[in-house]
């Protein structure tokens, strides 16, 4: 027997471990820096790391209490109520459980291009089909309401990241609600802002208590330095929030996941620490790098180095790993994730060593 048709599905293309490339090169883990997935510089927050320790002992239970805390929790923080909140397996668990809720077969999802693979392979995952609209280096791939509009043709989810990985550009709140009143009744626009926290503009999280027709996801994997957890949430509009009791994975995050996430959410330090940094560290590099880039609200920077492959594999060998873009469709550019002072000043050095023997 097979699988079903599988032909149009695509496979993820993860930025490649430190240990992975240590290997490869014969070098020690220590001597690389690794600058390819949009993690946290700082890694975990300290309360975190603290909180998985204390309640290690307790993953022989279901995460039952752990799992409502935090829901509650962050349904407090952004003023919604507890079944508005989805918990899931990262931001990558929410737009599944927002598929599951969403689409029927053969439903299409419209989806940024550049953008964030996911999107397209969740939805086919749930037997939907794909349409893109393009986002261009000439505008700074500004996510315009014009833009948008113009290639929407009554998809059932419209996709709009914010910020935009991997160019950073951001979709303010006005433009979003734009784009809400101009698609029809029965499309969801999900703002996906994985990156949030780094971003000069207000979250859209304040439409979703006004309108039942726009879901937003974040995630604990960048600003909290969770990624190896695999936490994230949607938030939903509450008249139809009561269908994740319906779609979800039973106990959708873990006991530990659930717990560090409340420890993060009281750690304000590590997350100012890491917020600031990132906004330096992305002017630093734009104002230092000998490439071209664009404005990022994100914790990365894109830069449009030539052959980004090239430019990549070069790097790696001065022990810097950075994300080749070739996957995303833009084979001139490079993605750099914001390291702390000393990776940003060491990449900024080697990116420019790299562009100048080219
Ligand atoms: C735009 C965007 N959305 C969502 C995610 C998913 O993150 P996670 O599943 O780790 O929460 C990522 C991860 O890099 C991302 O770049």
């Amino acid at each position: 027997m097979n699988p079903r048709d599988l032909s149009a599905h695509t496979e993820y293309v993860a930025g490649r471990g430190i240990e992975e490339v240590a290997r490869e090169l014969g070098t020690d883990p220590a001597e690389l820096i690794k600058l390819a997935s949009n993690e946290n510089a700082f890694g975990p927050s300290p309360k975190a790391v603290a909180a998985i320790r204390e309640h290690a002992e307790n993953v022989s239970s279901y995460p039952k209490t752990s799992h409502t805390d935090l829901t509650e929790r962050l349904a407090d923080r952004w003023n919604v109520t507890a079944e508005q909140i989805w918990l899931a397996a990262g931001g990558d668990g929410a737009l599944d459980y927002l598929s599951r809720a969403i689409l029927s077969p053969g439903d299409d999802v419209l989806v940024p291009r550049p953008g964030f693979a996911y999107y397209a392979m969740s939805a086919r995952y749930h037997h939907g089909e794909v349409t893109e609209y393009t986002l261009s280096a000439d505008t700074g791939f500004e996510q315009s309401v014009d833009g948008i509009l113009s290639a929407y043709d009554g998809e059932r989810i419209v996709y709009i990241t914010s910020p935009h990985n991997p160019t950073g550009s951001v979709c303010p709140v006005d433009a979003v609600e734009q784009i809400a009143a101009g698609t029809d009744e029965q499309t969801l626009v999900v703002v996906d802002e994985a990156y949030g926290e780094f971003a000069d503009v207000d979250s859209a999280i304040g439409l979703v208590r006004e309108r039942d027709d726009v879901a937003i996801i974040r995630t604990f994997s960048k600003a909290y330095g969770l990624a190896g957890l695999r936490l994230g949430y949607a938030v939903t509009p509450e008249s139809w929030a009561d269908a994740y009791a319906r779609i979800n994975t039973p106990f959708a995050a873990g006991e530990l996941s659930c717990r560090a996430g409340l420890a993060a959410l009281d750690d304000d330090e590590h997350v100012e620490t890491t917020v600031s940094t990132v906004r330096w560290a992305r002017e630093y590099m734009a104002d230092h790098v000998d490439a071209p880039s664009w404005k990022s609200q994100g914790n990365f920077v894109l830069f449009a180095v030539g052959d980004a492959t090239t430019v990549a594999e070069q790097l790696k060998e001065r022990g810097v790993i950075v994300r080749d873009c070739t996957s995303f469709g833009l084979e001139e550019c490079i993605r750099v994730t914001c390291g702390t002072e000393e990776e940003t000043e060491r990449a900024v050095t080697a990116i420019n060593e790299v562009l100048n023997a080219l």
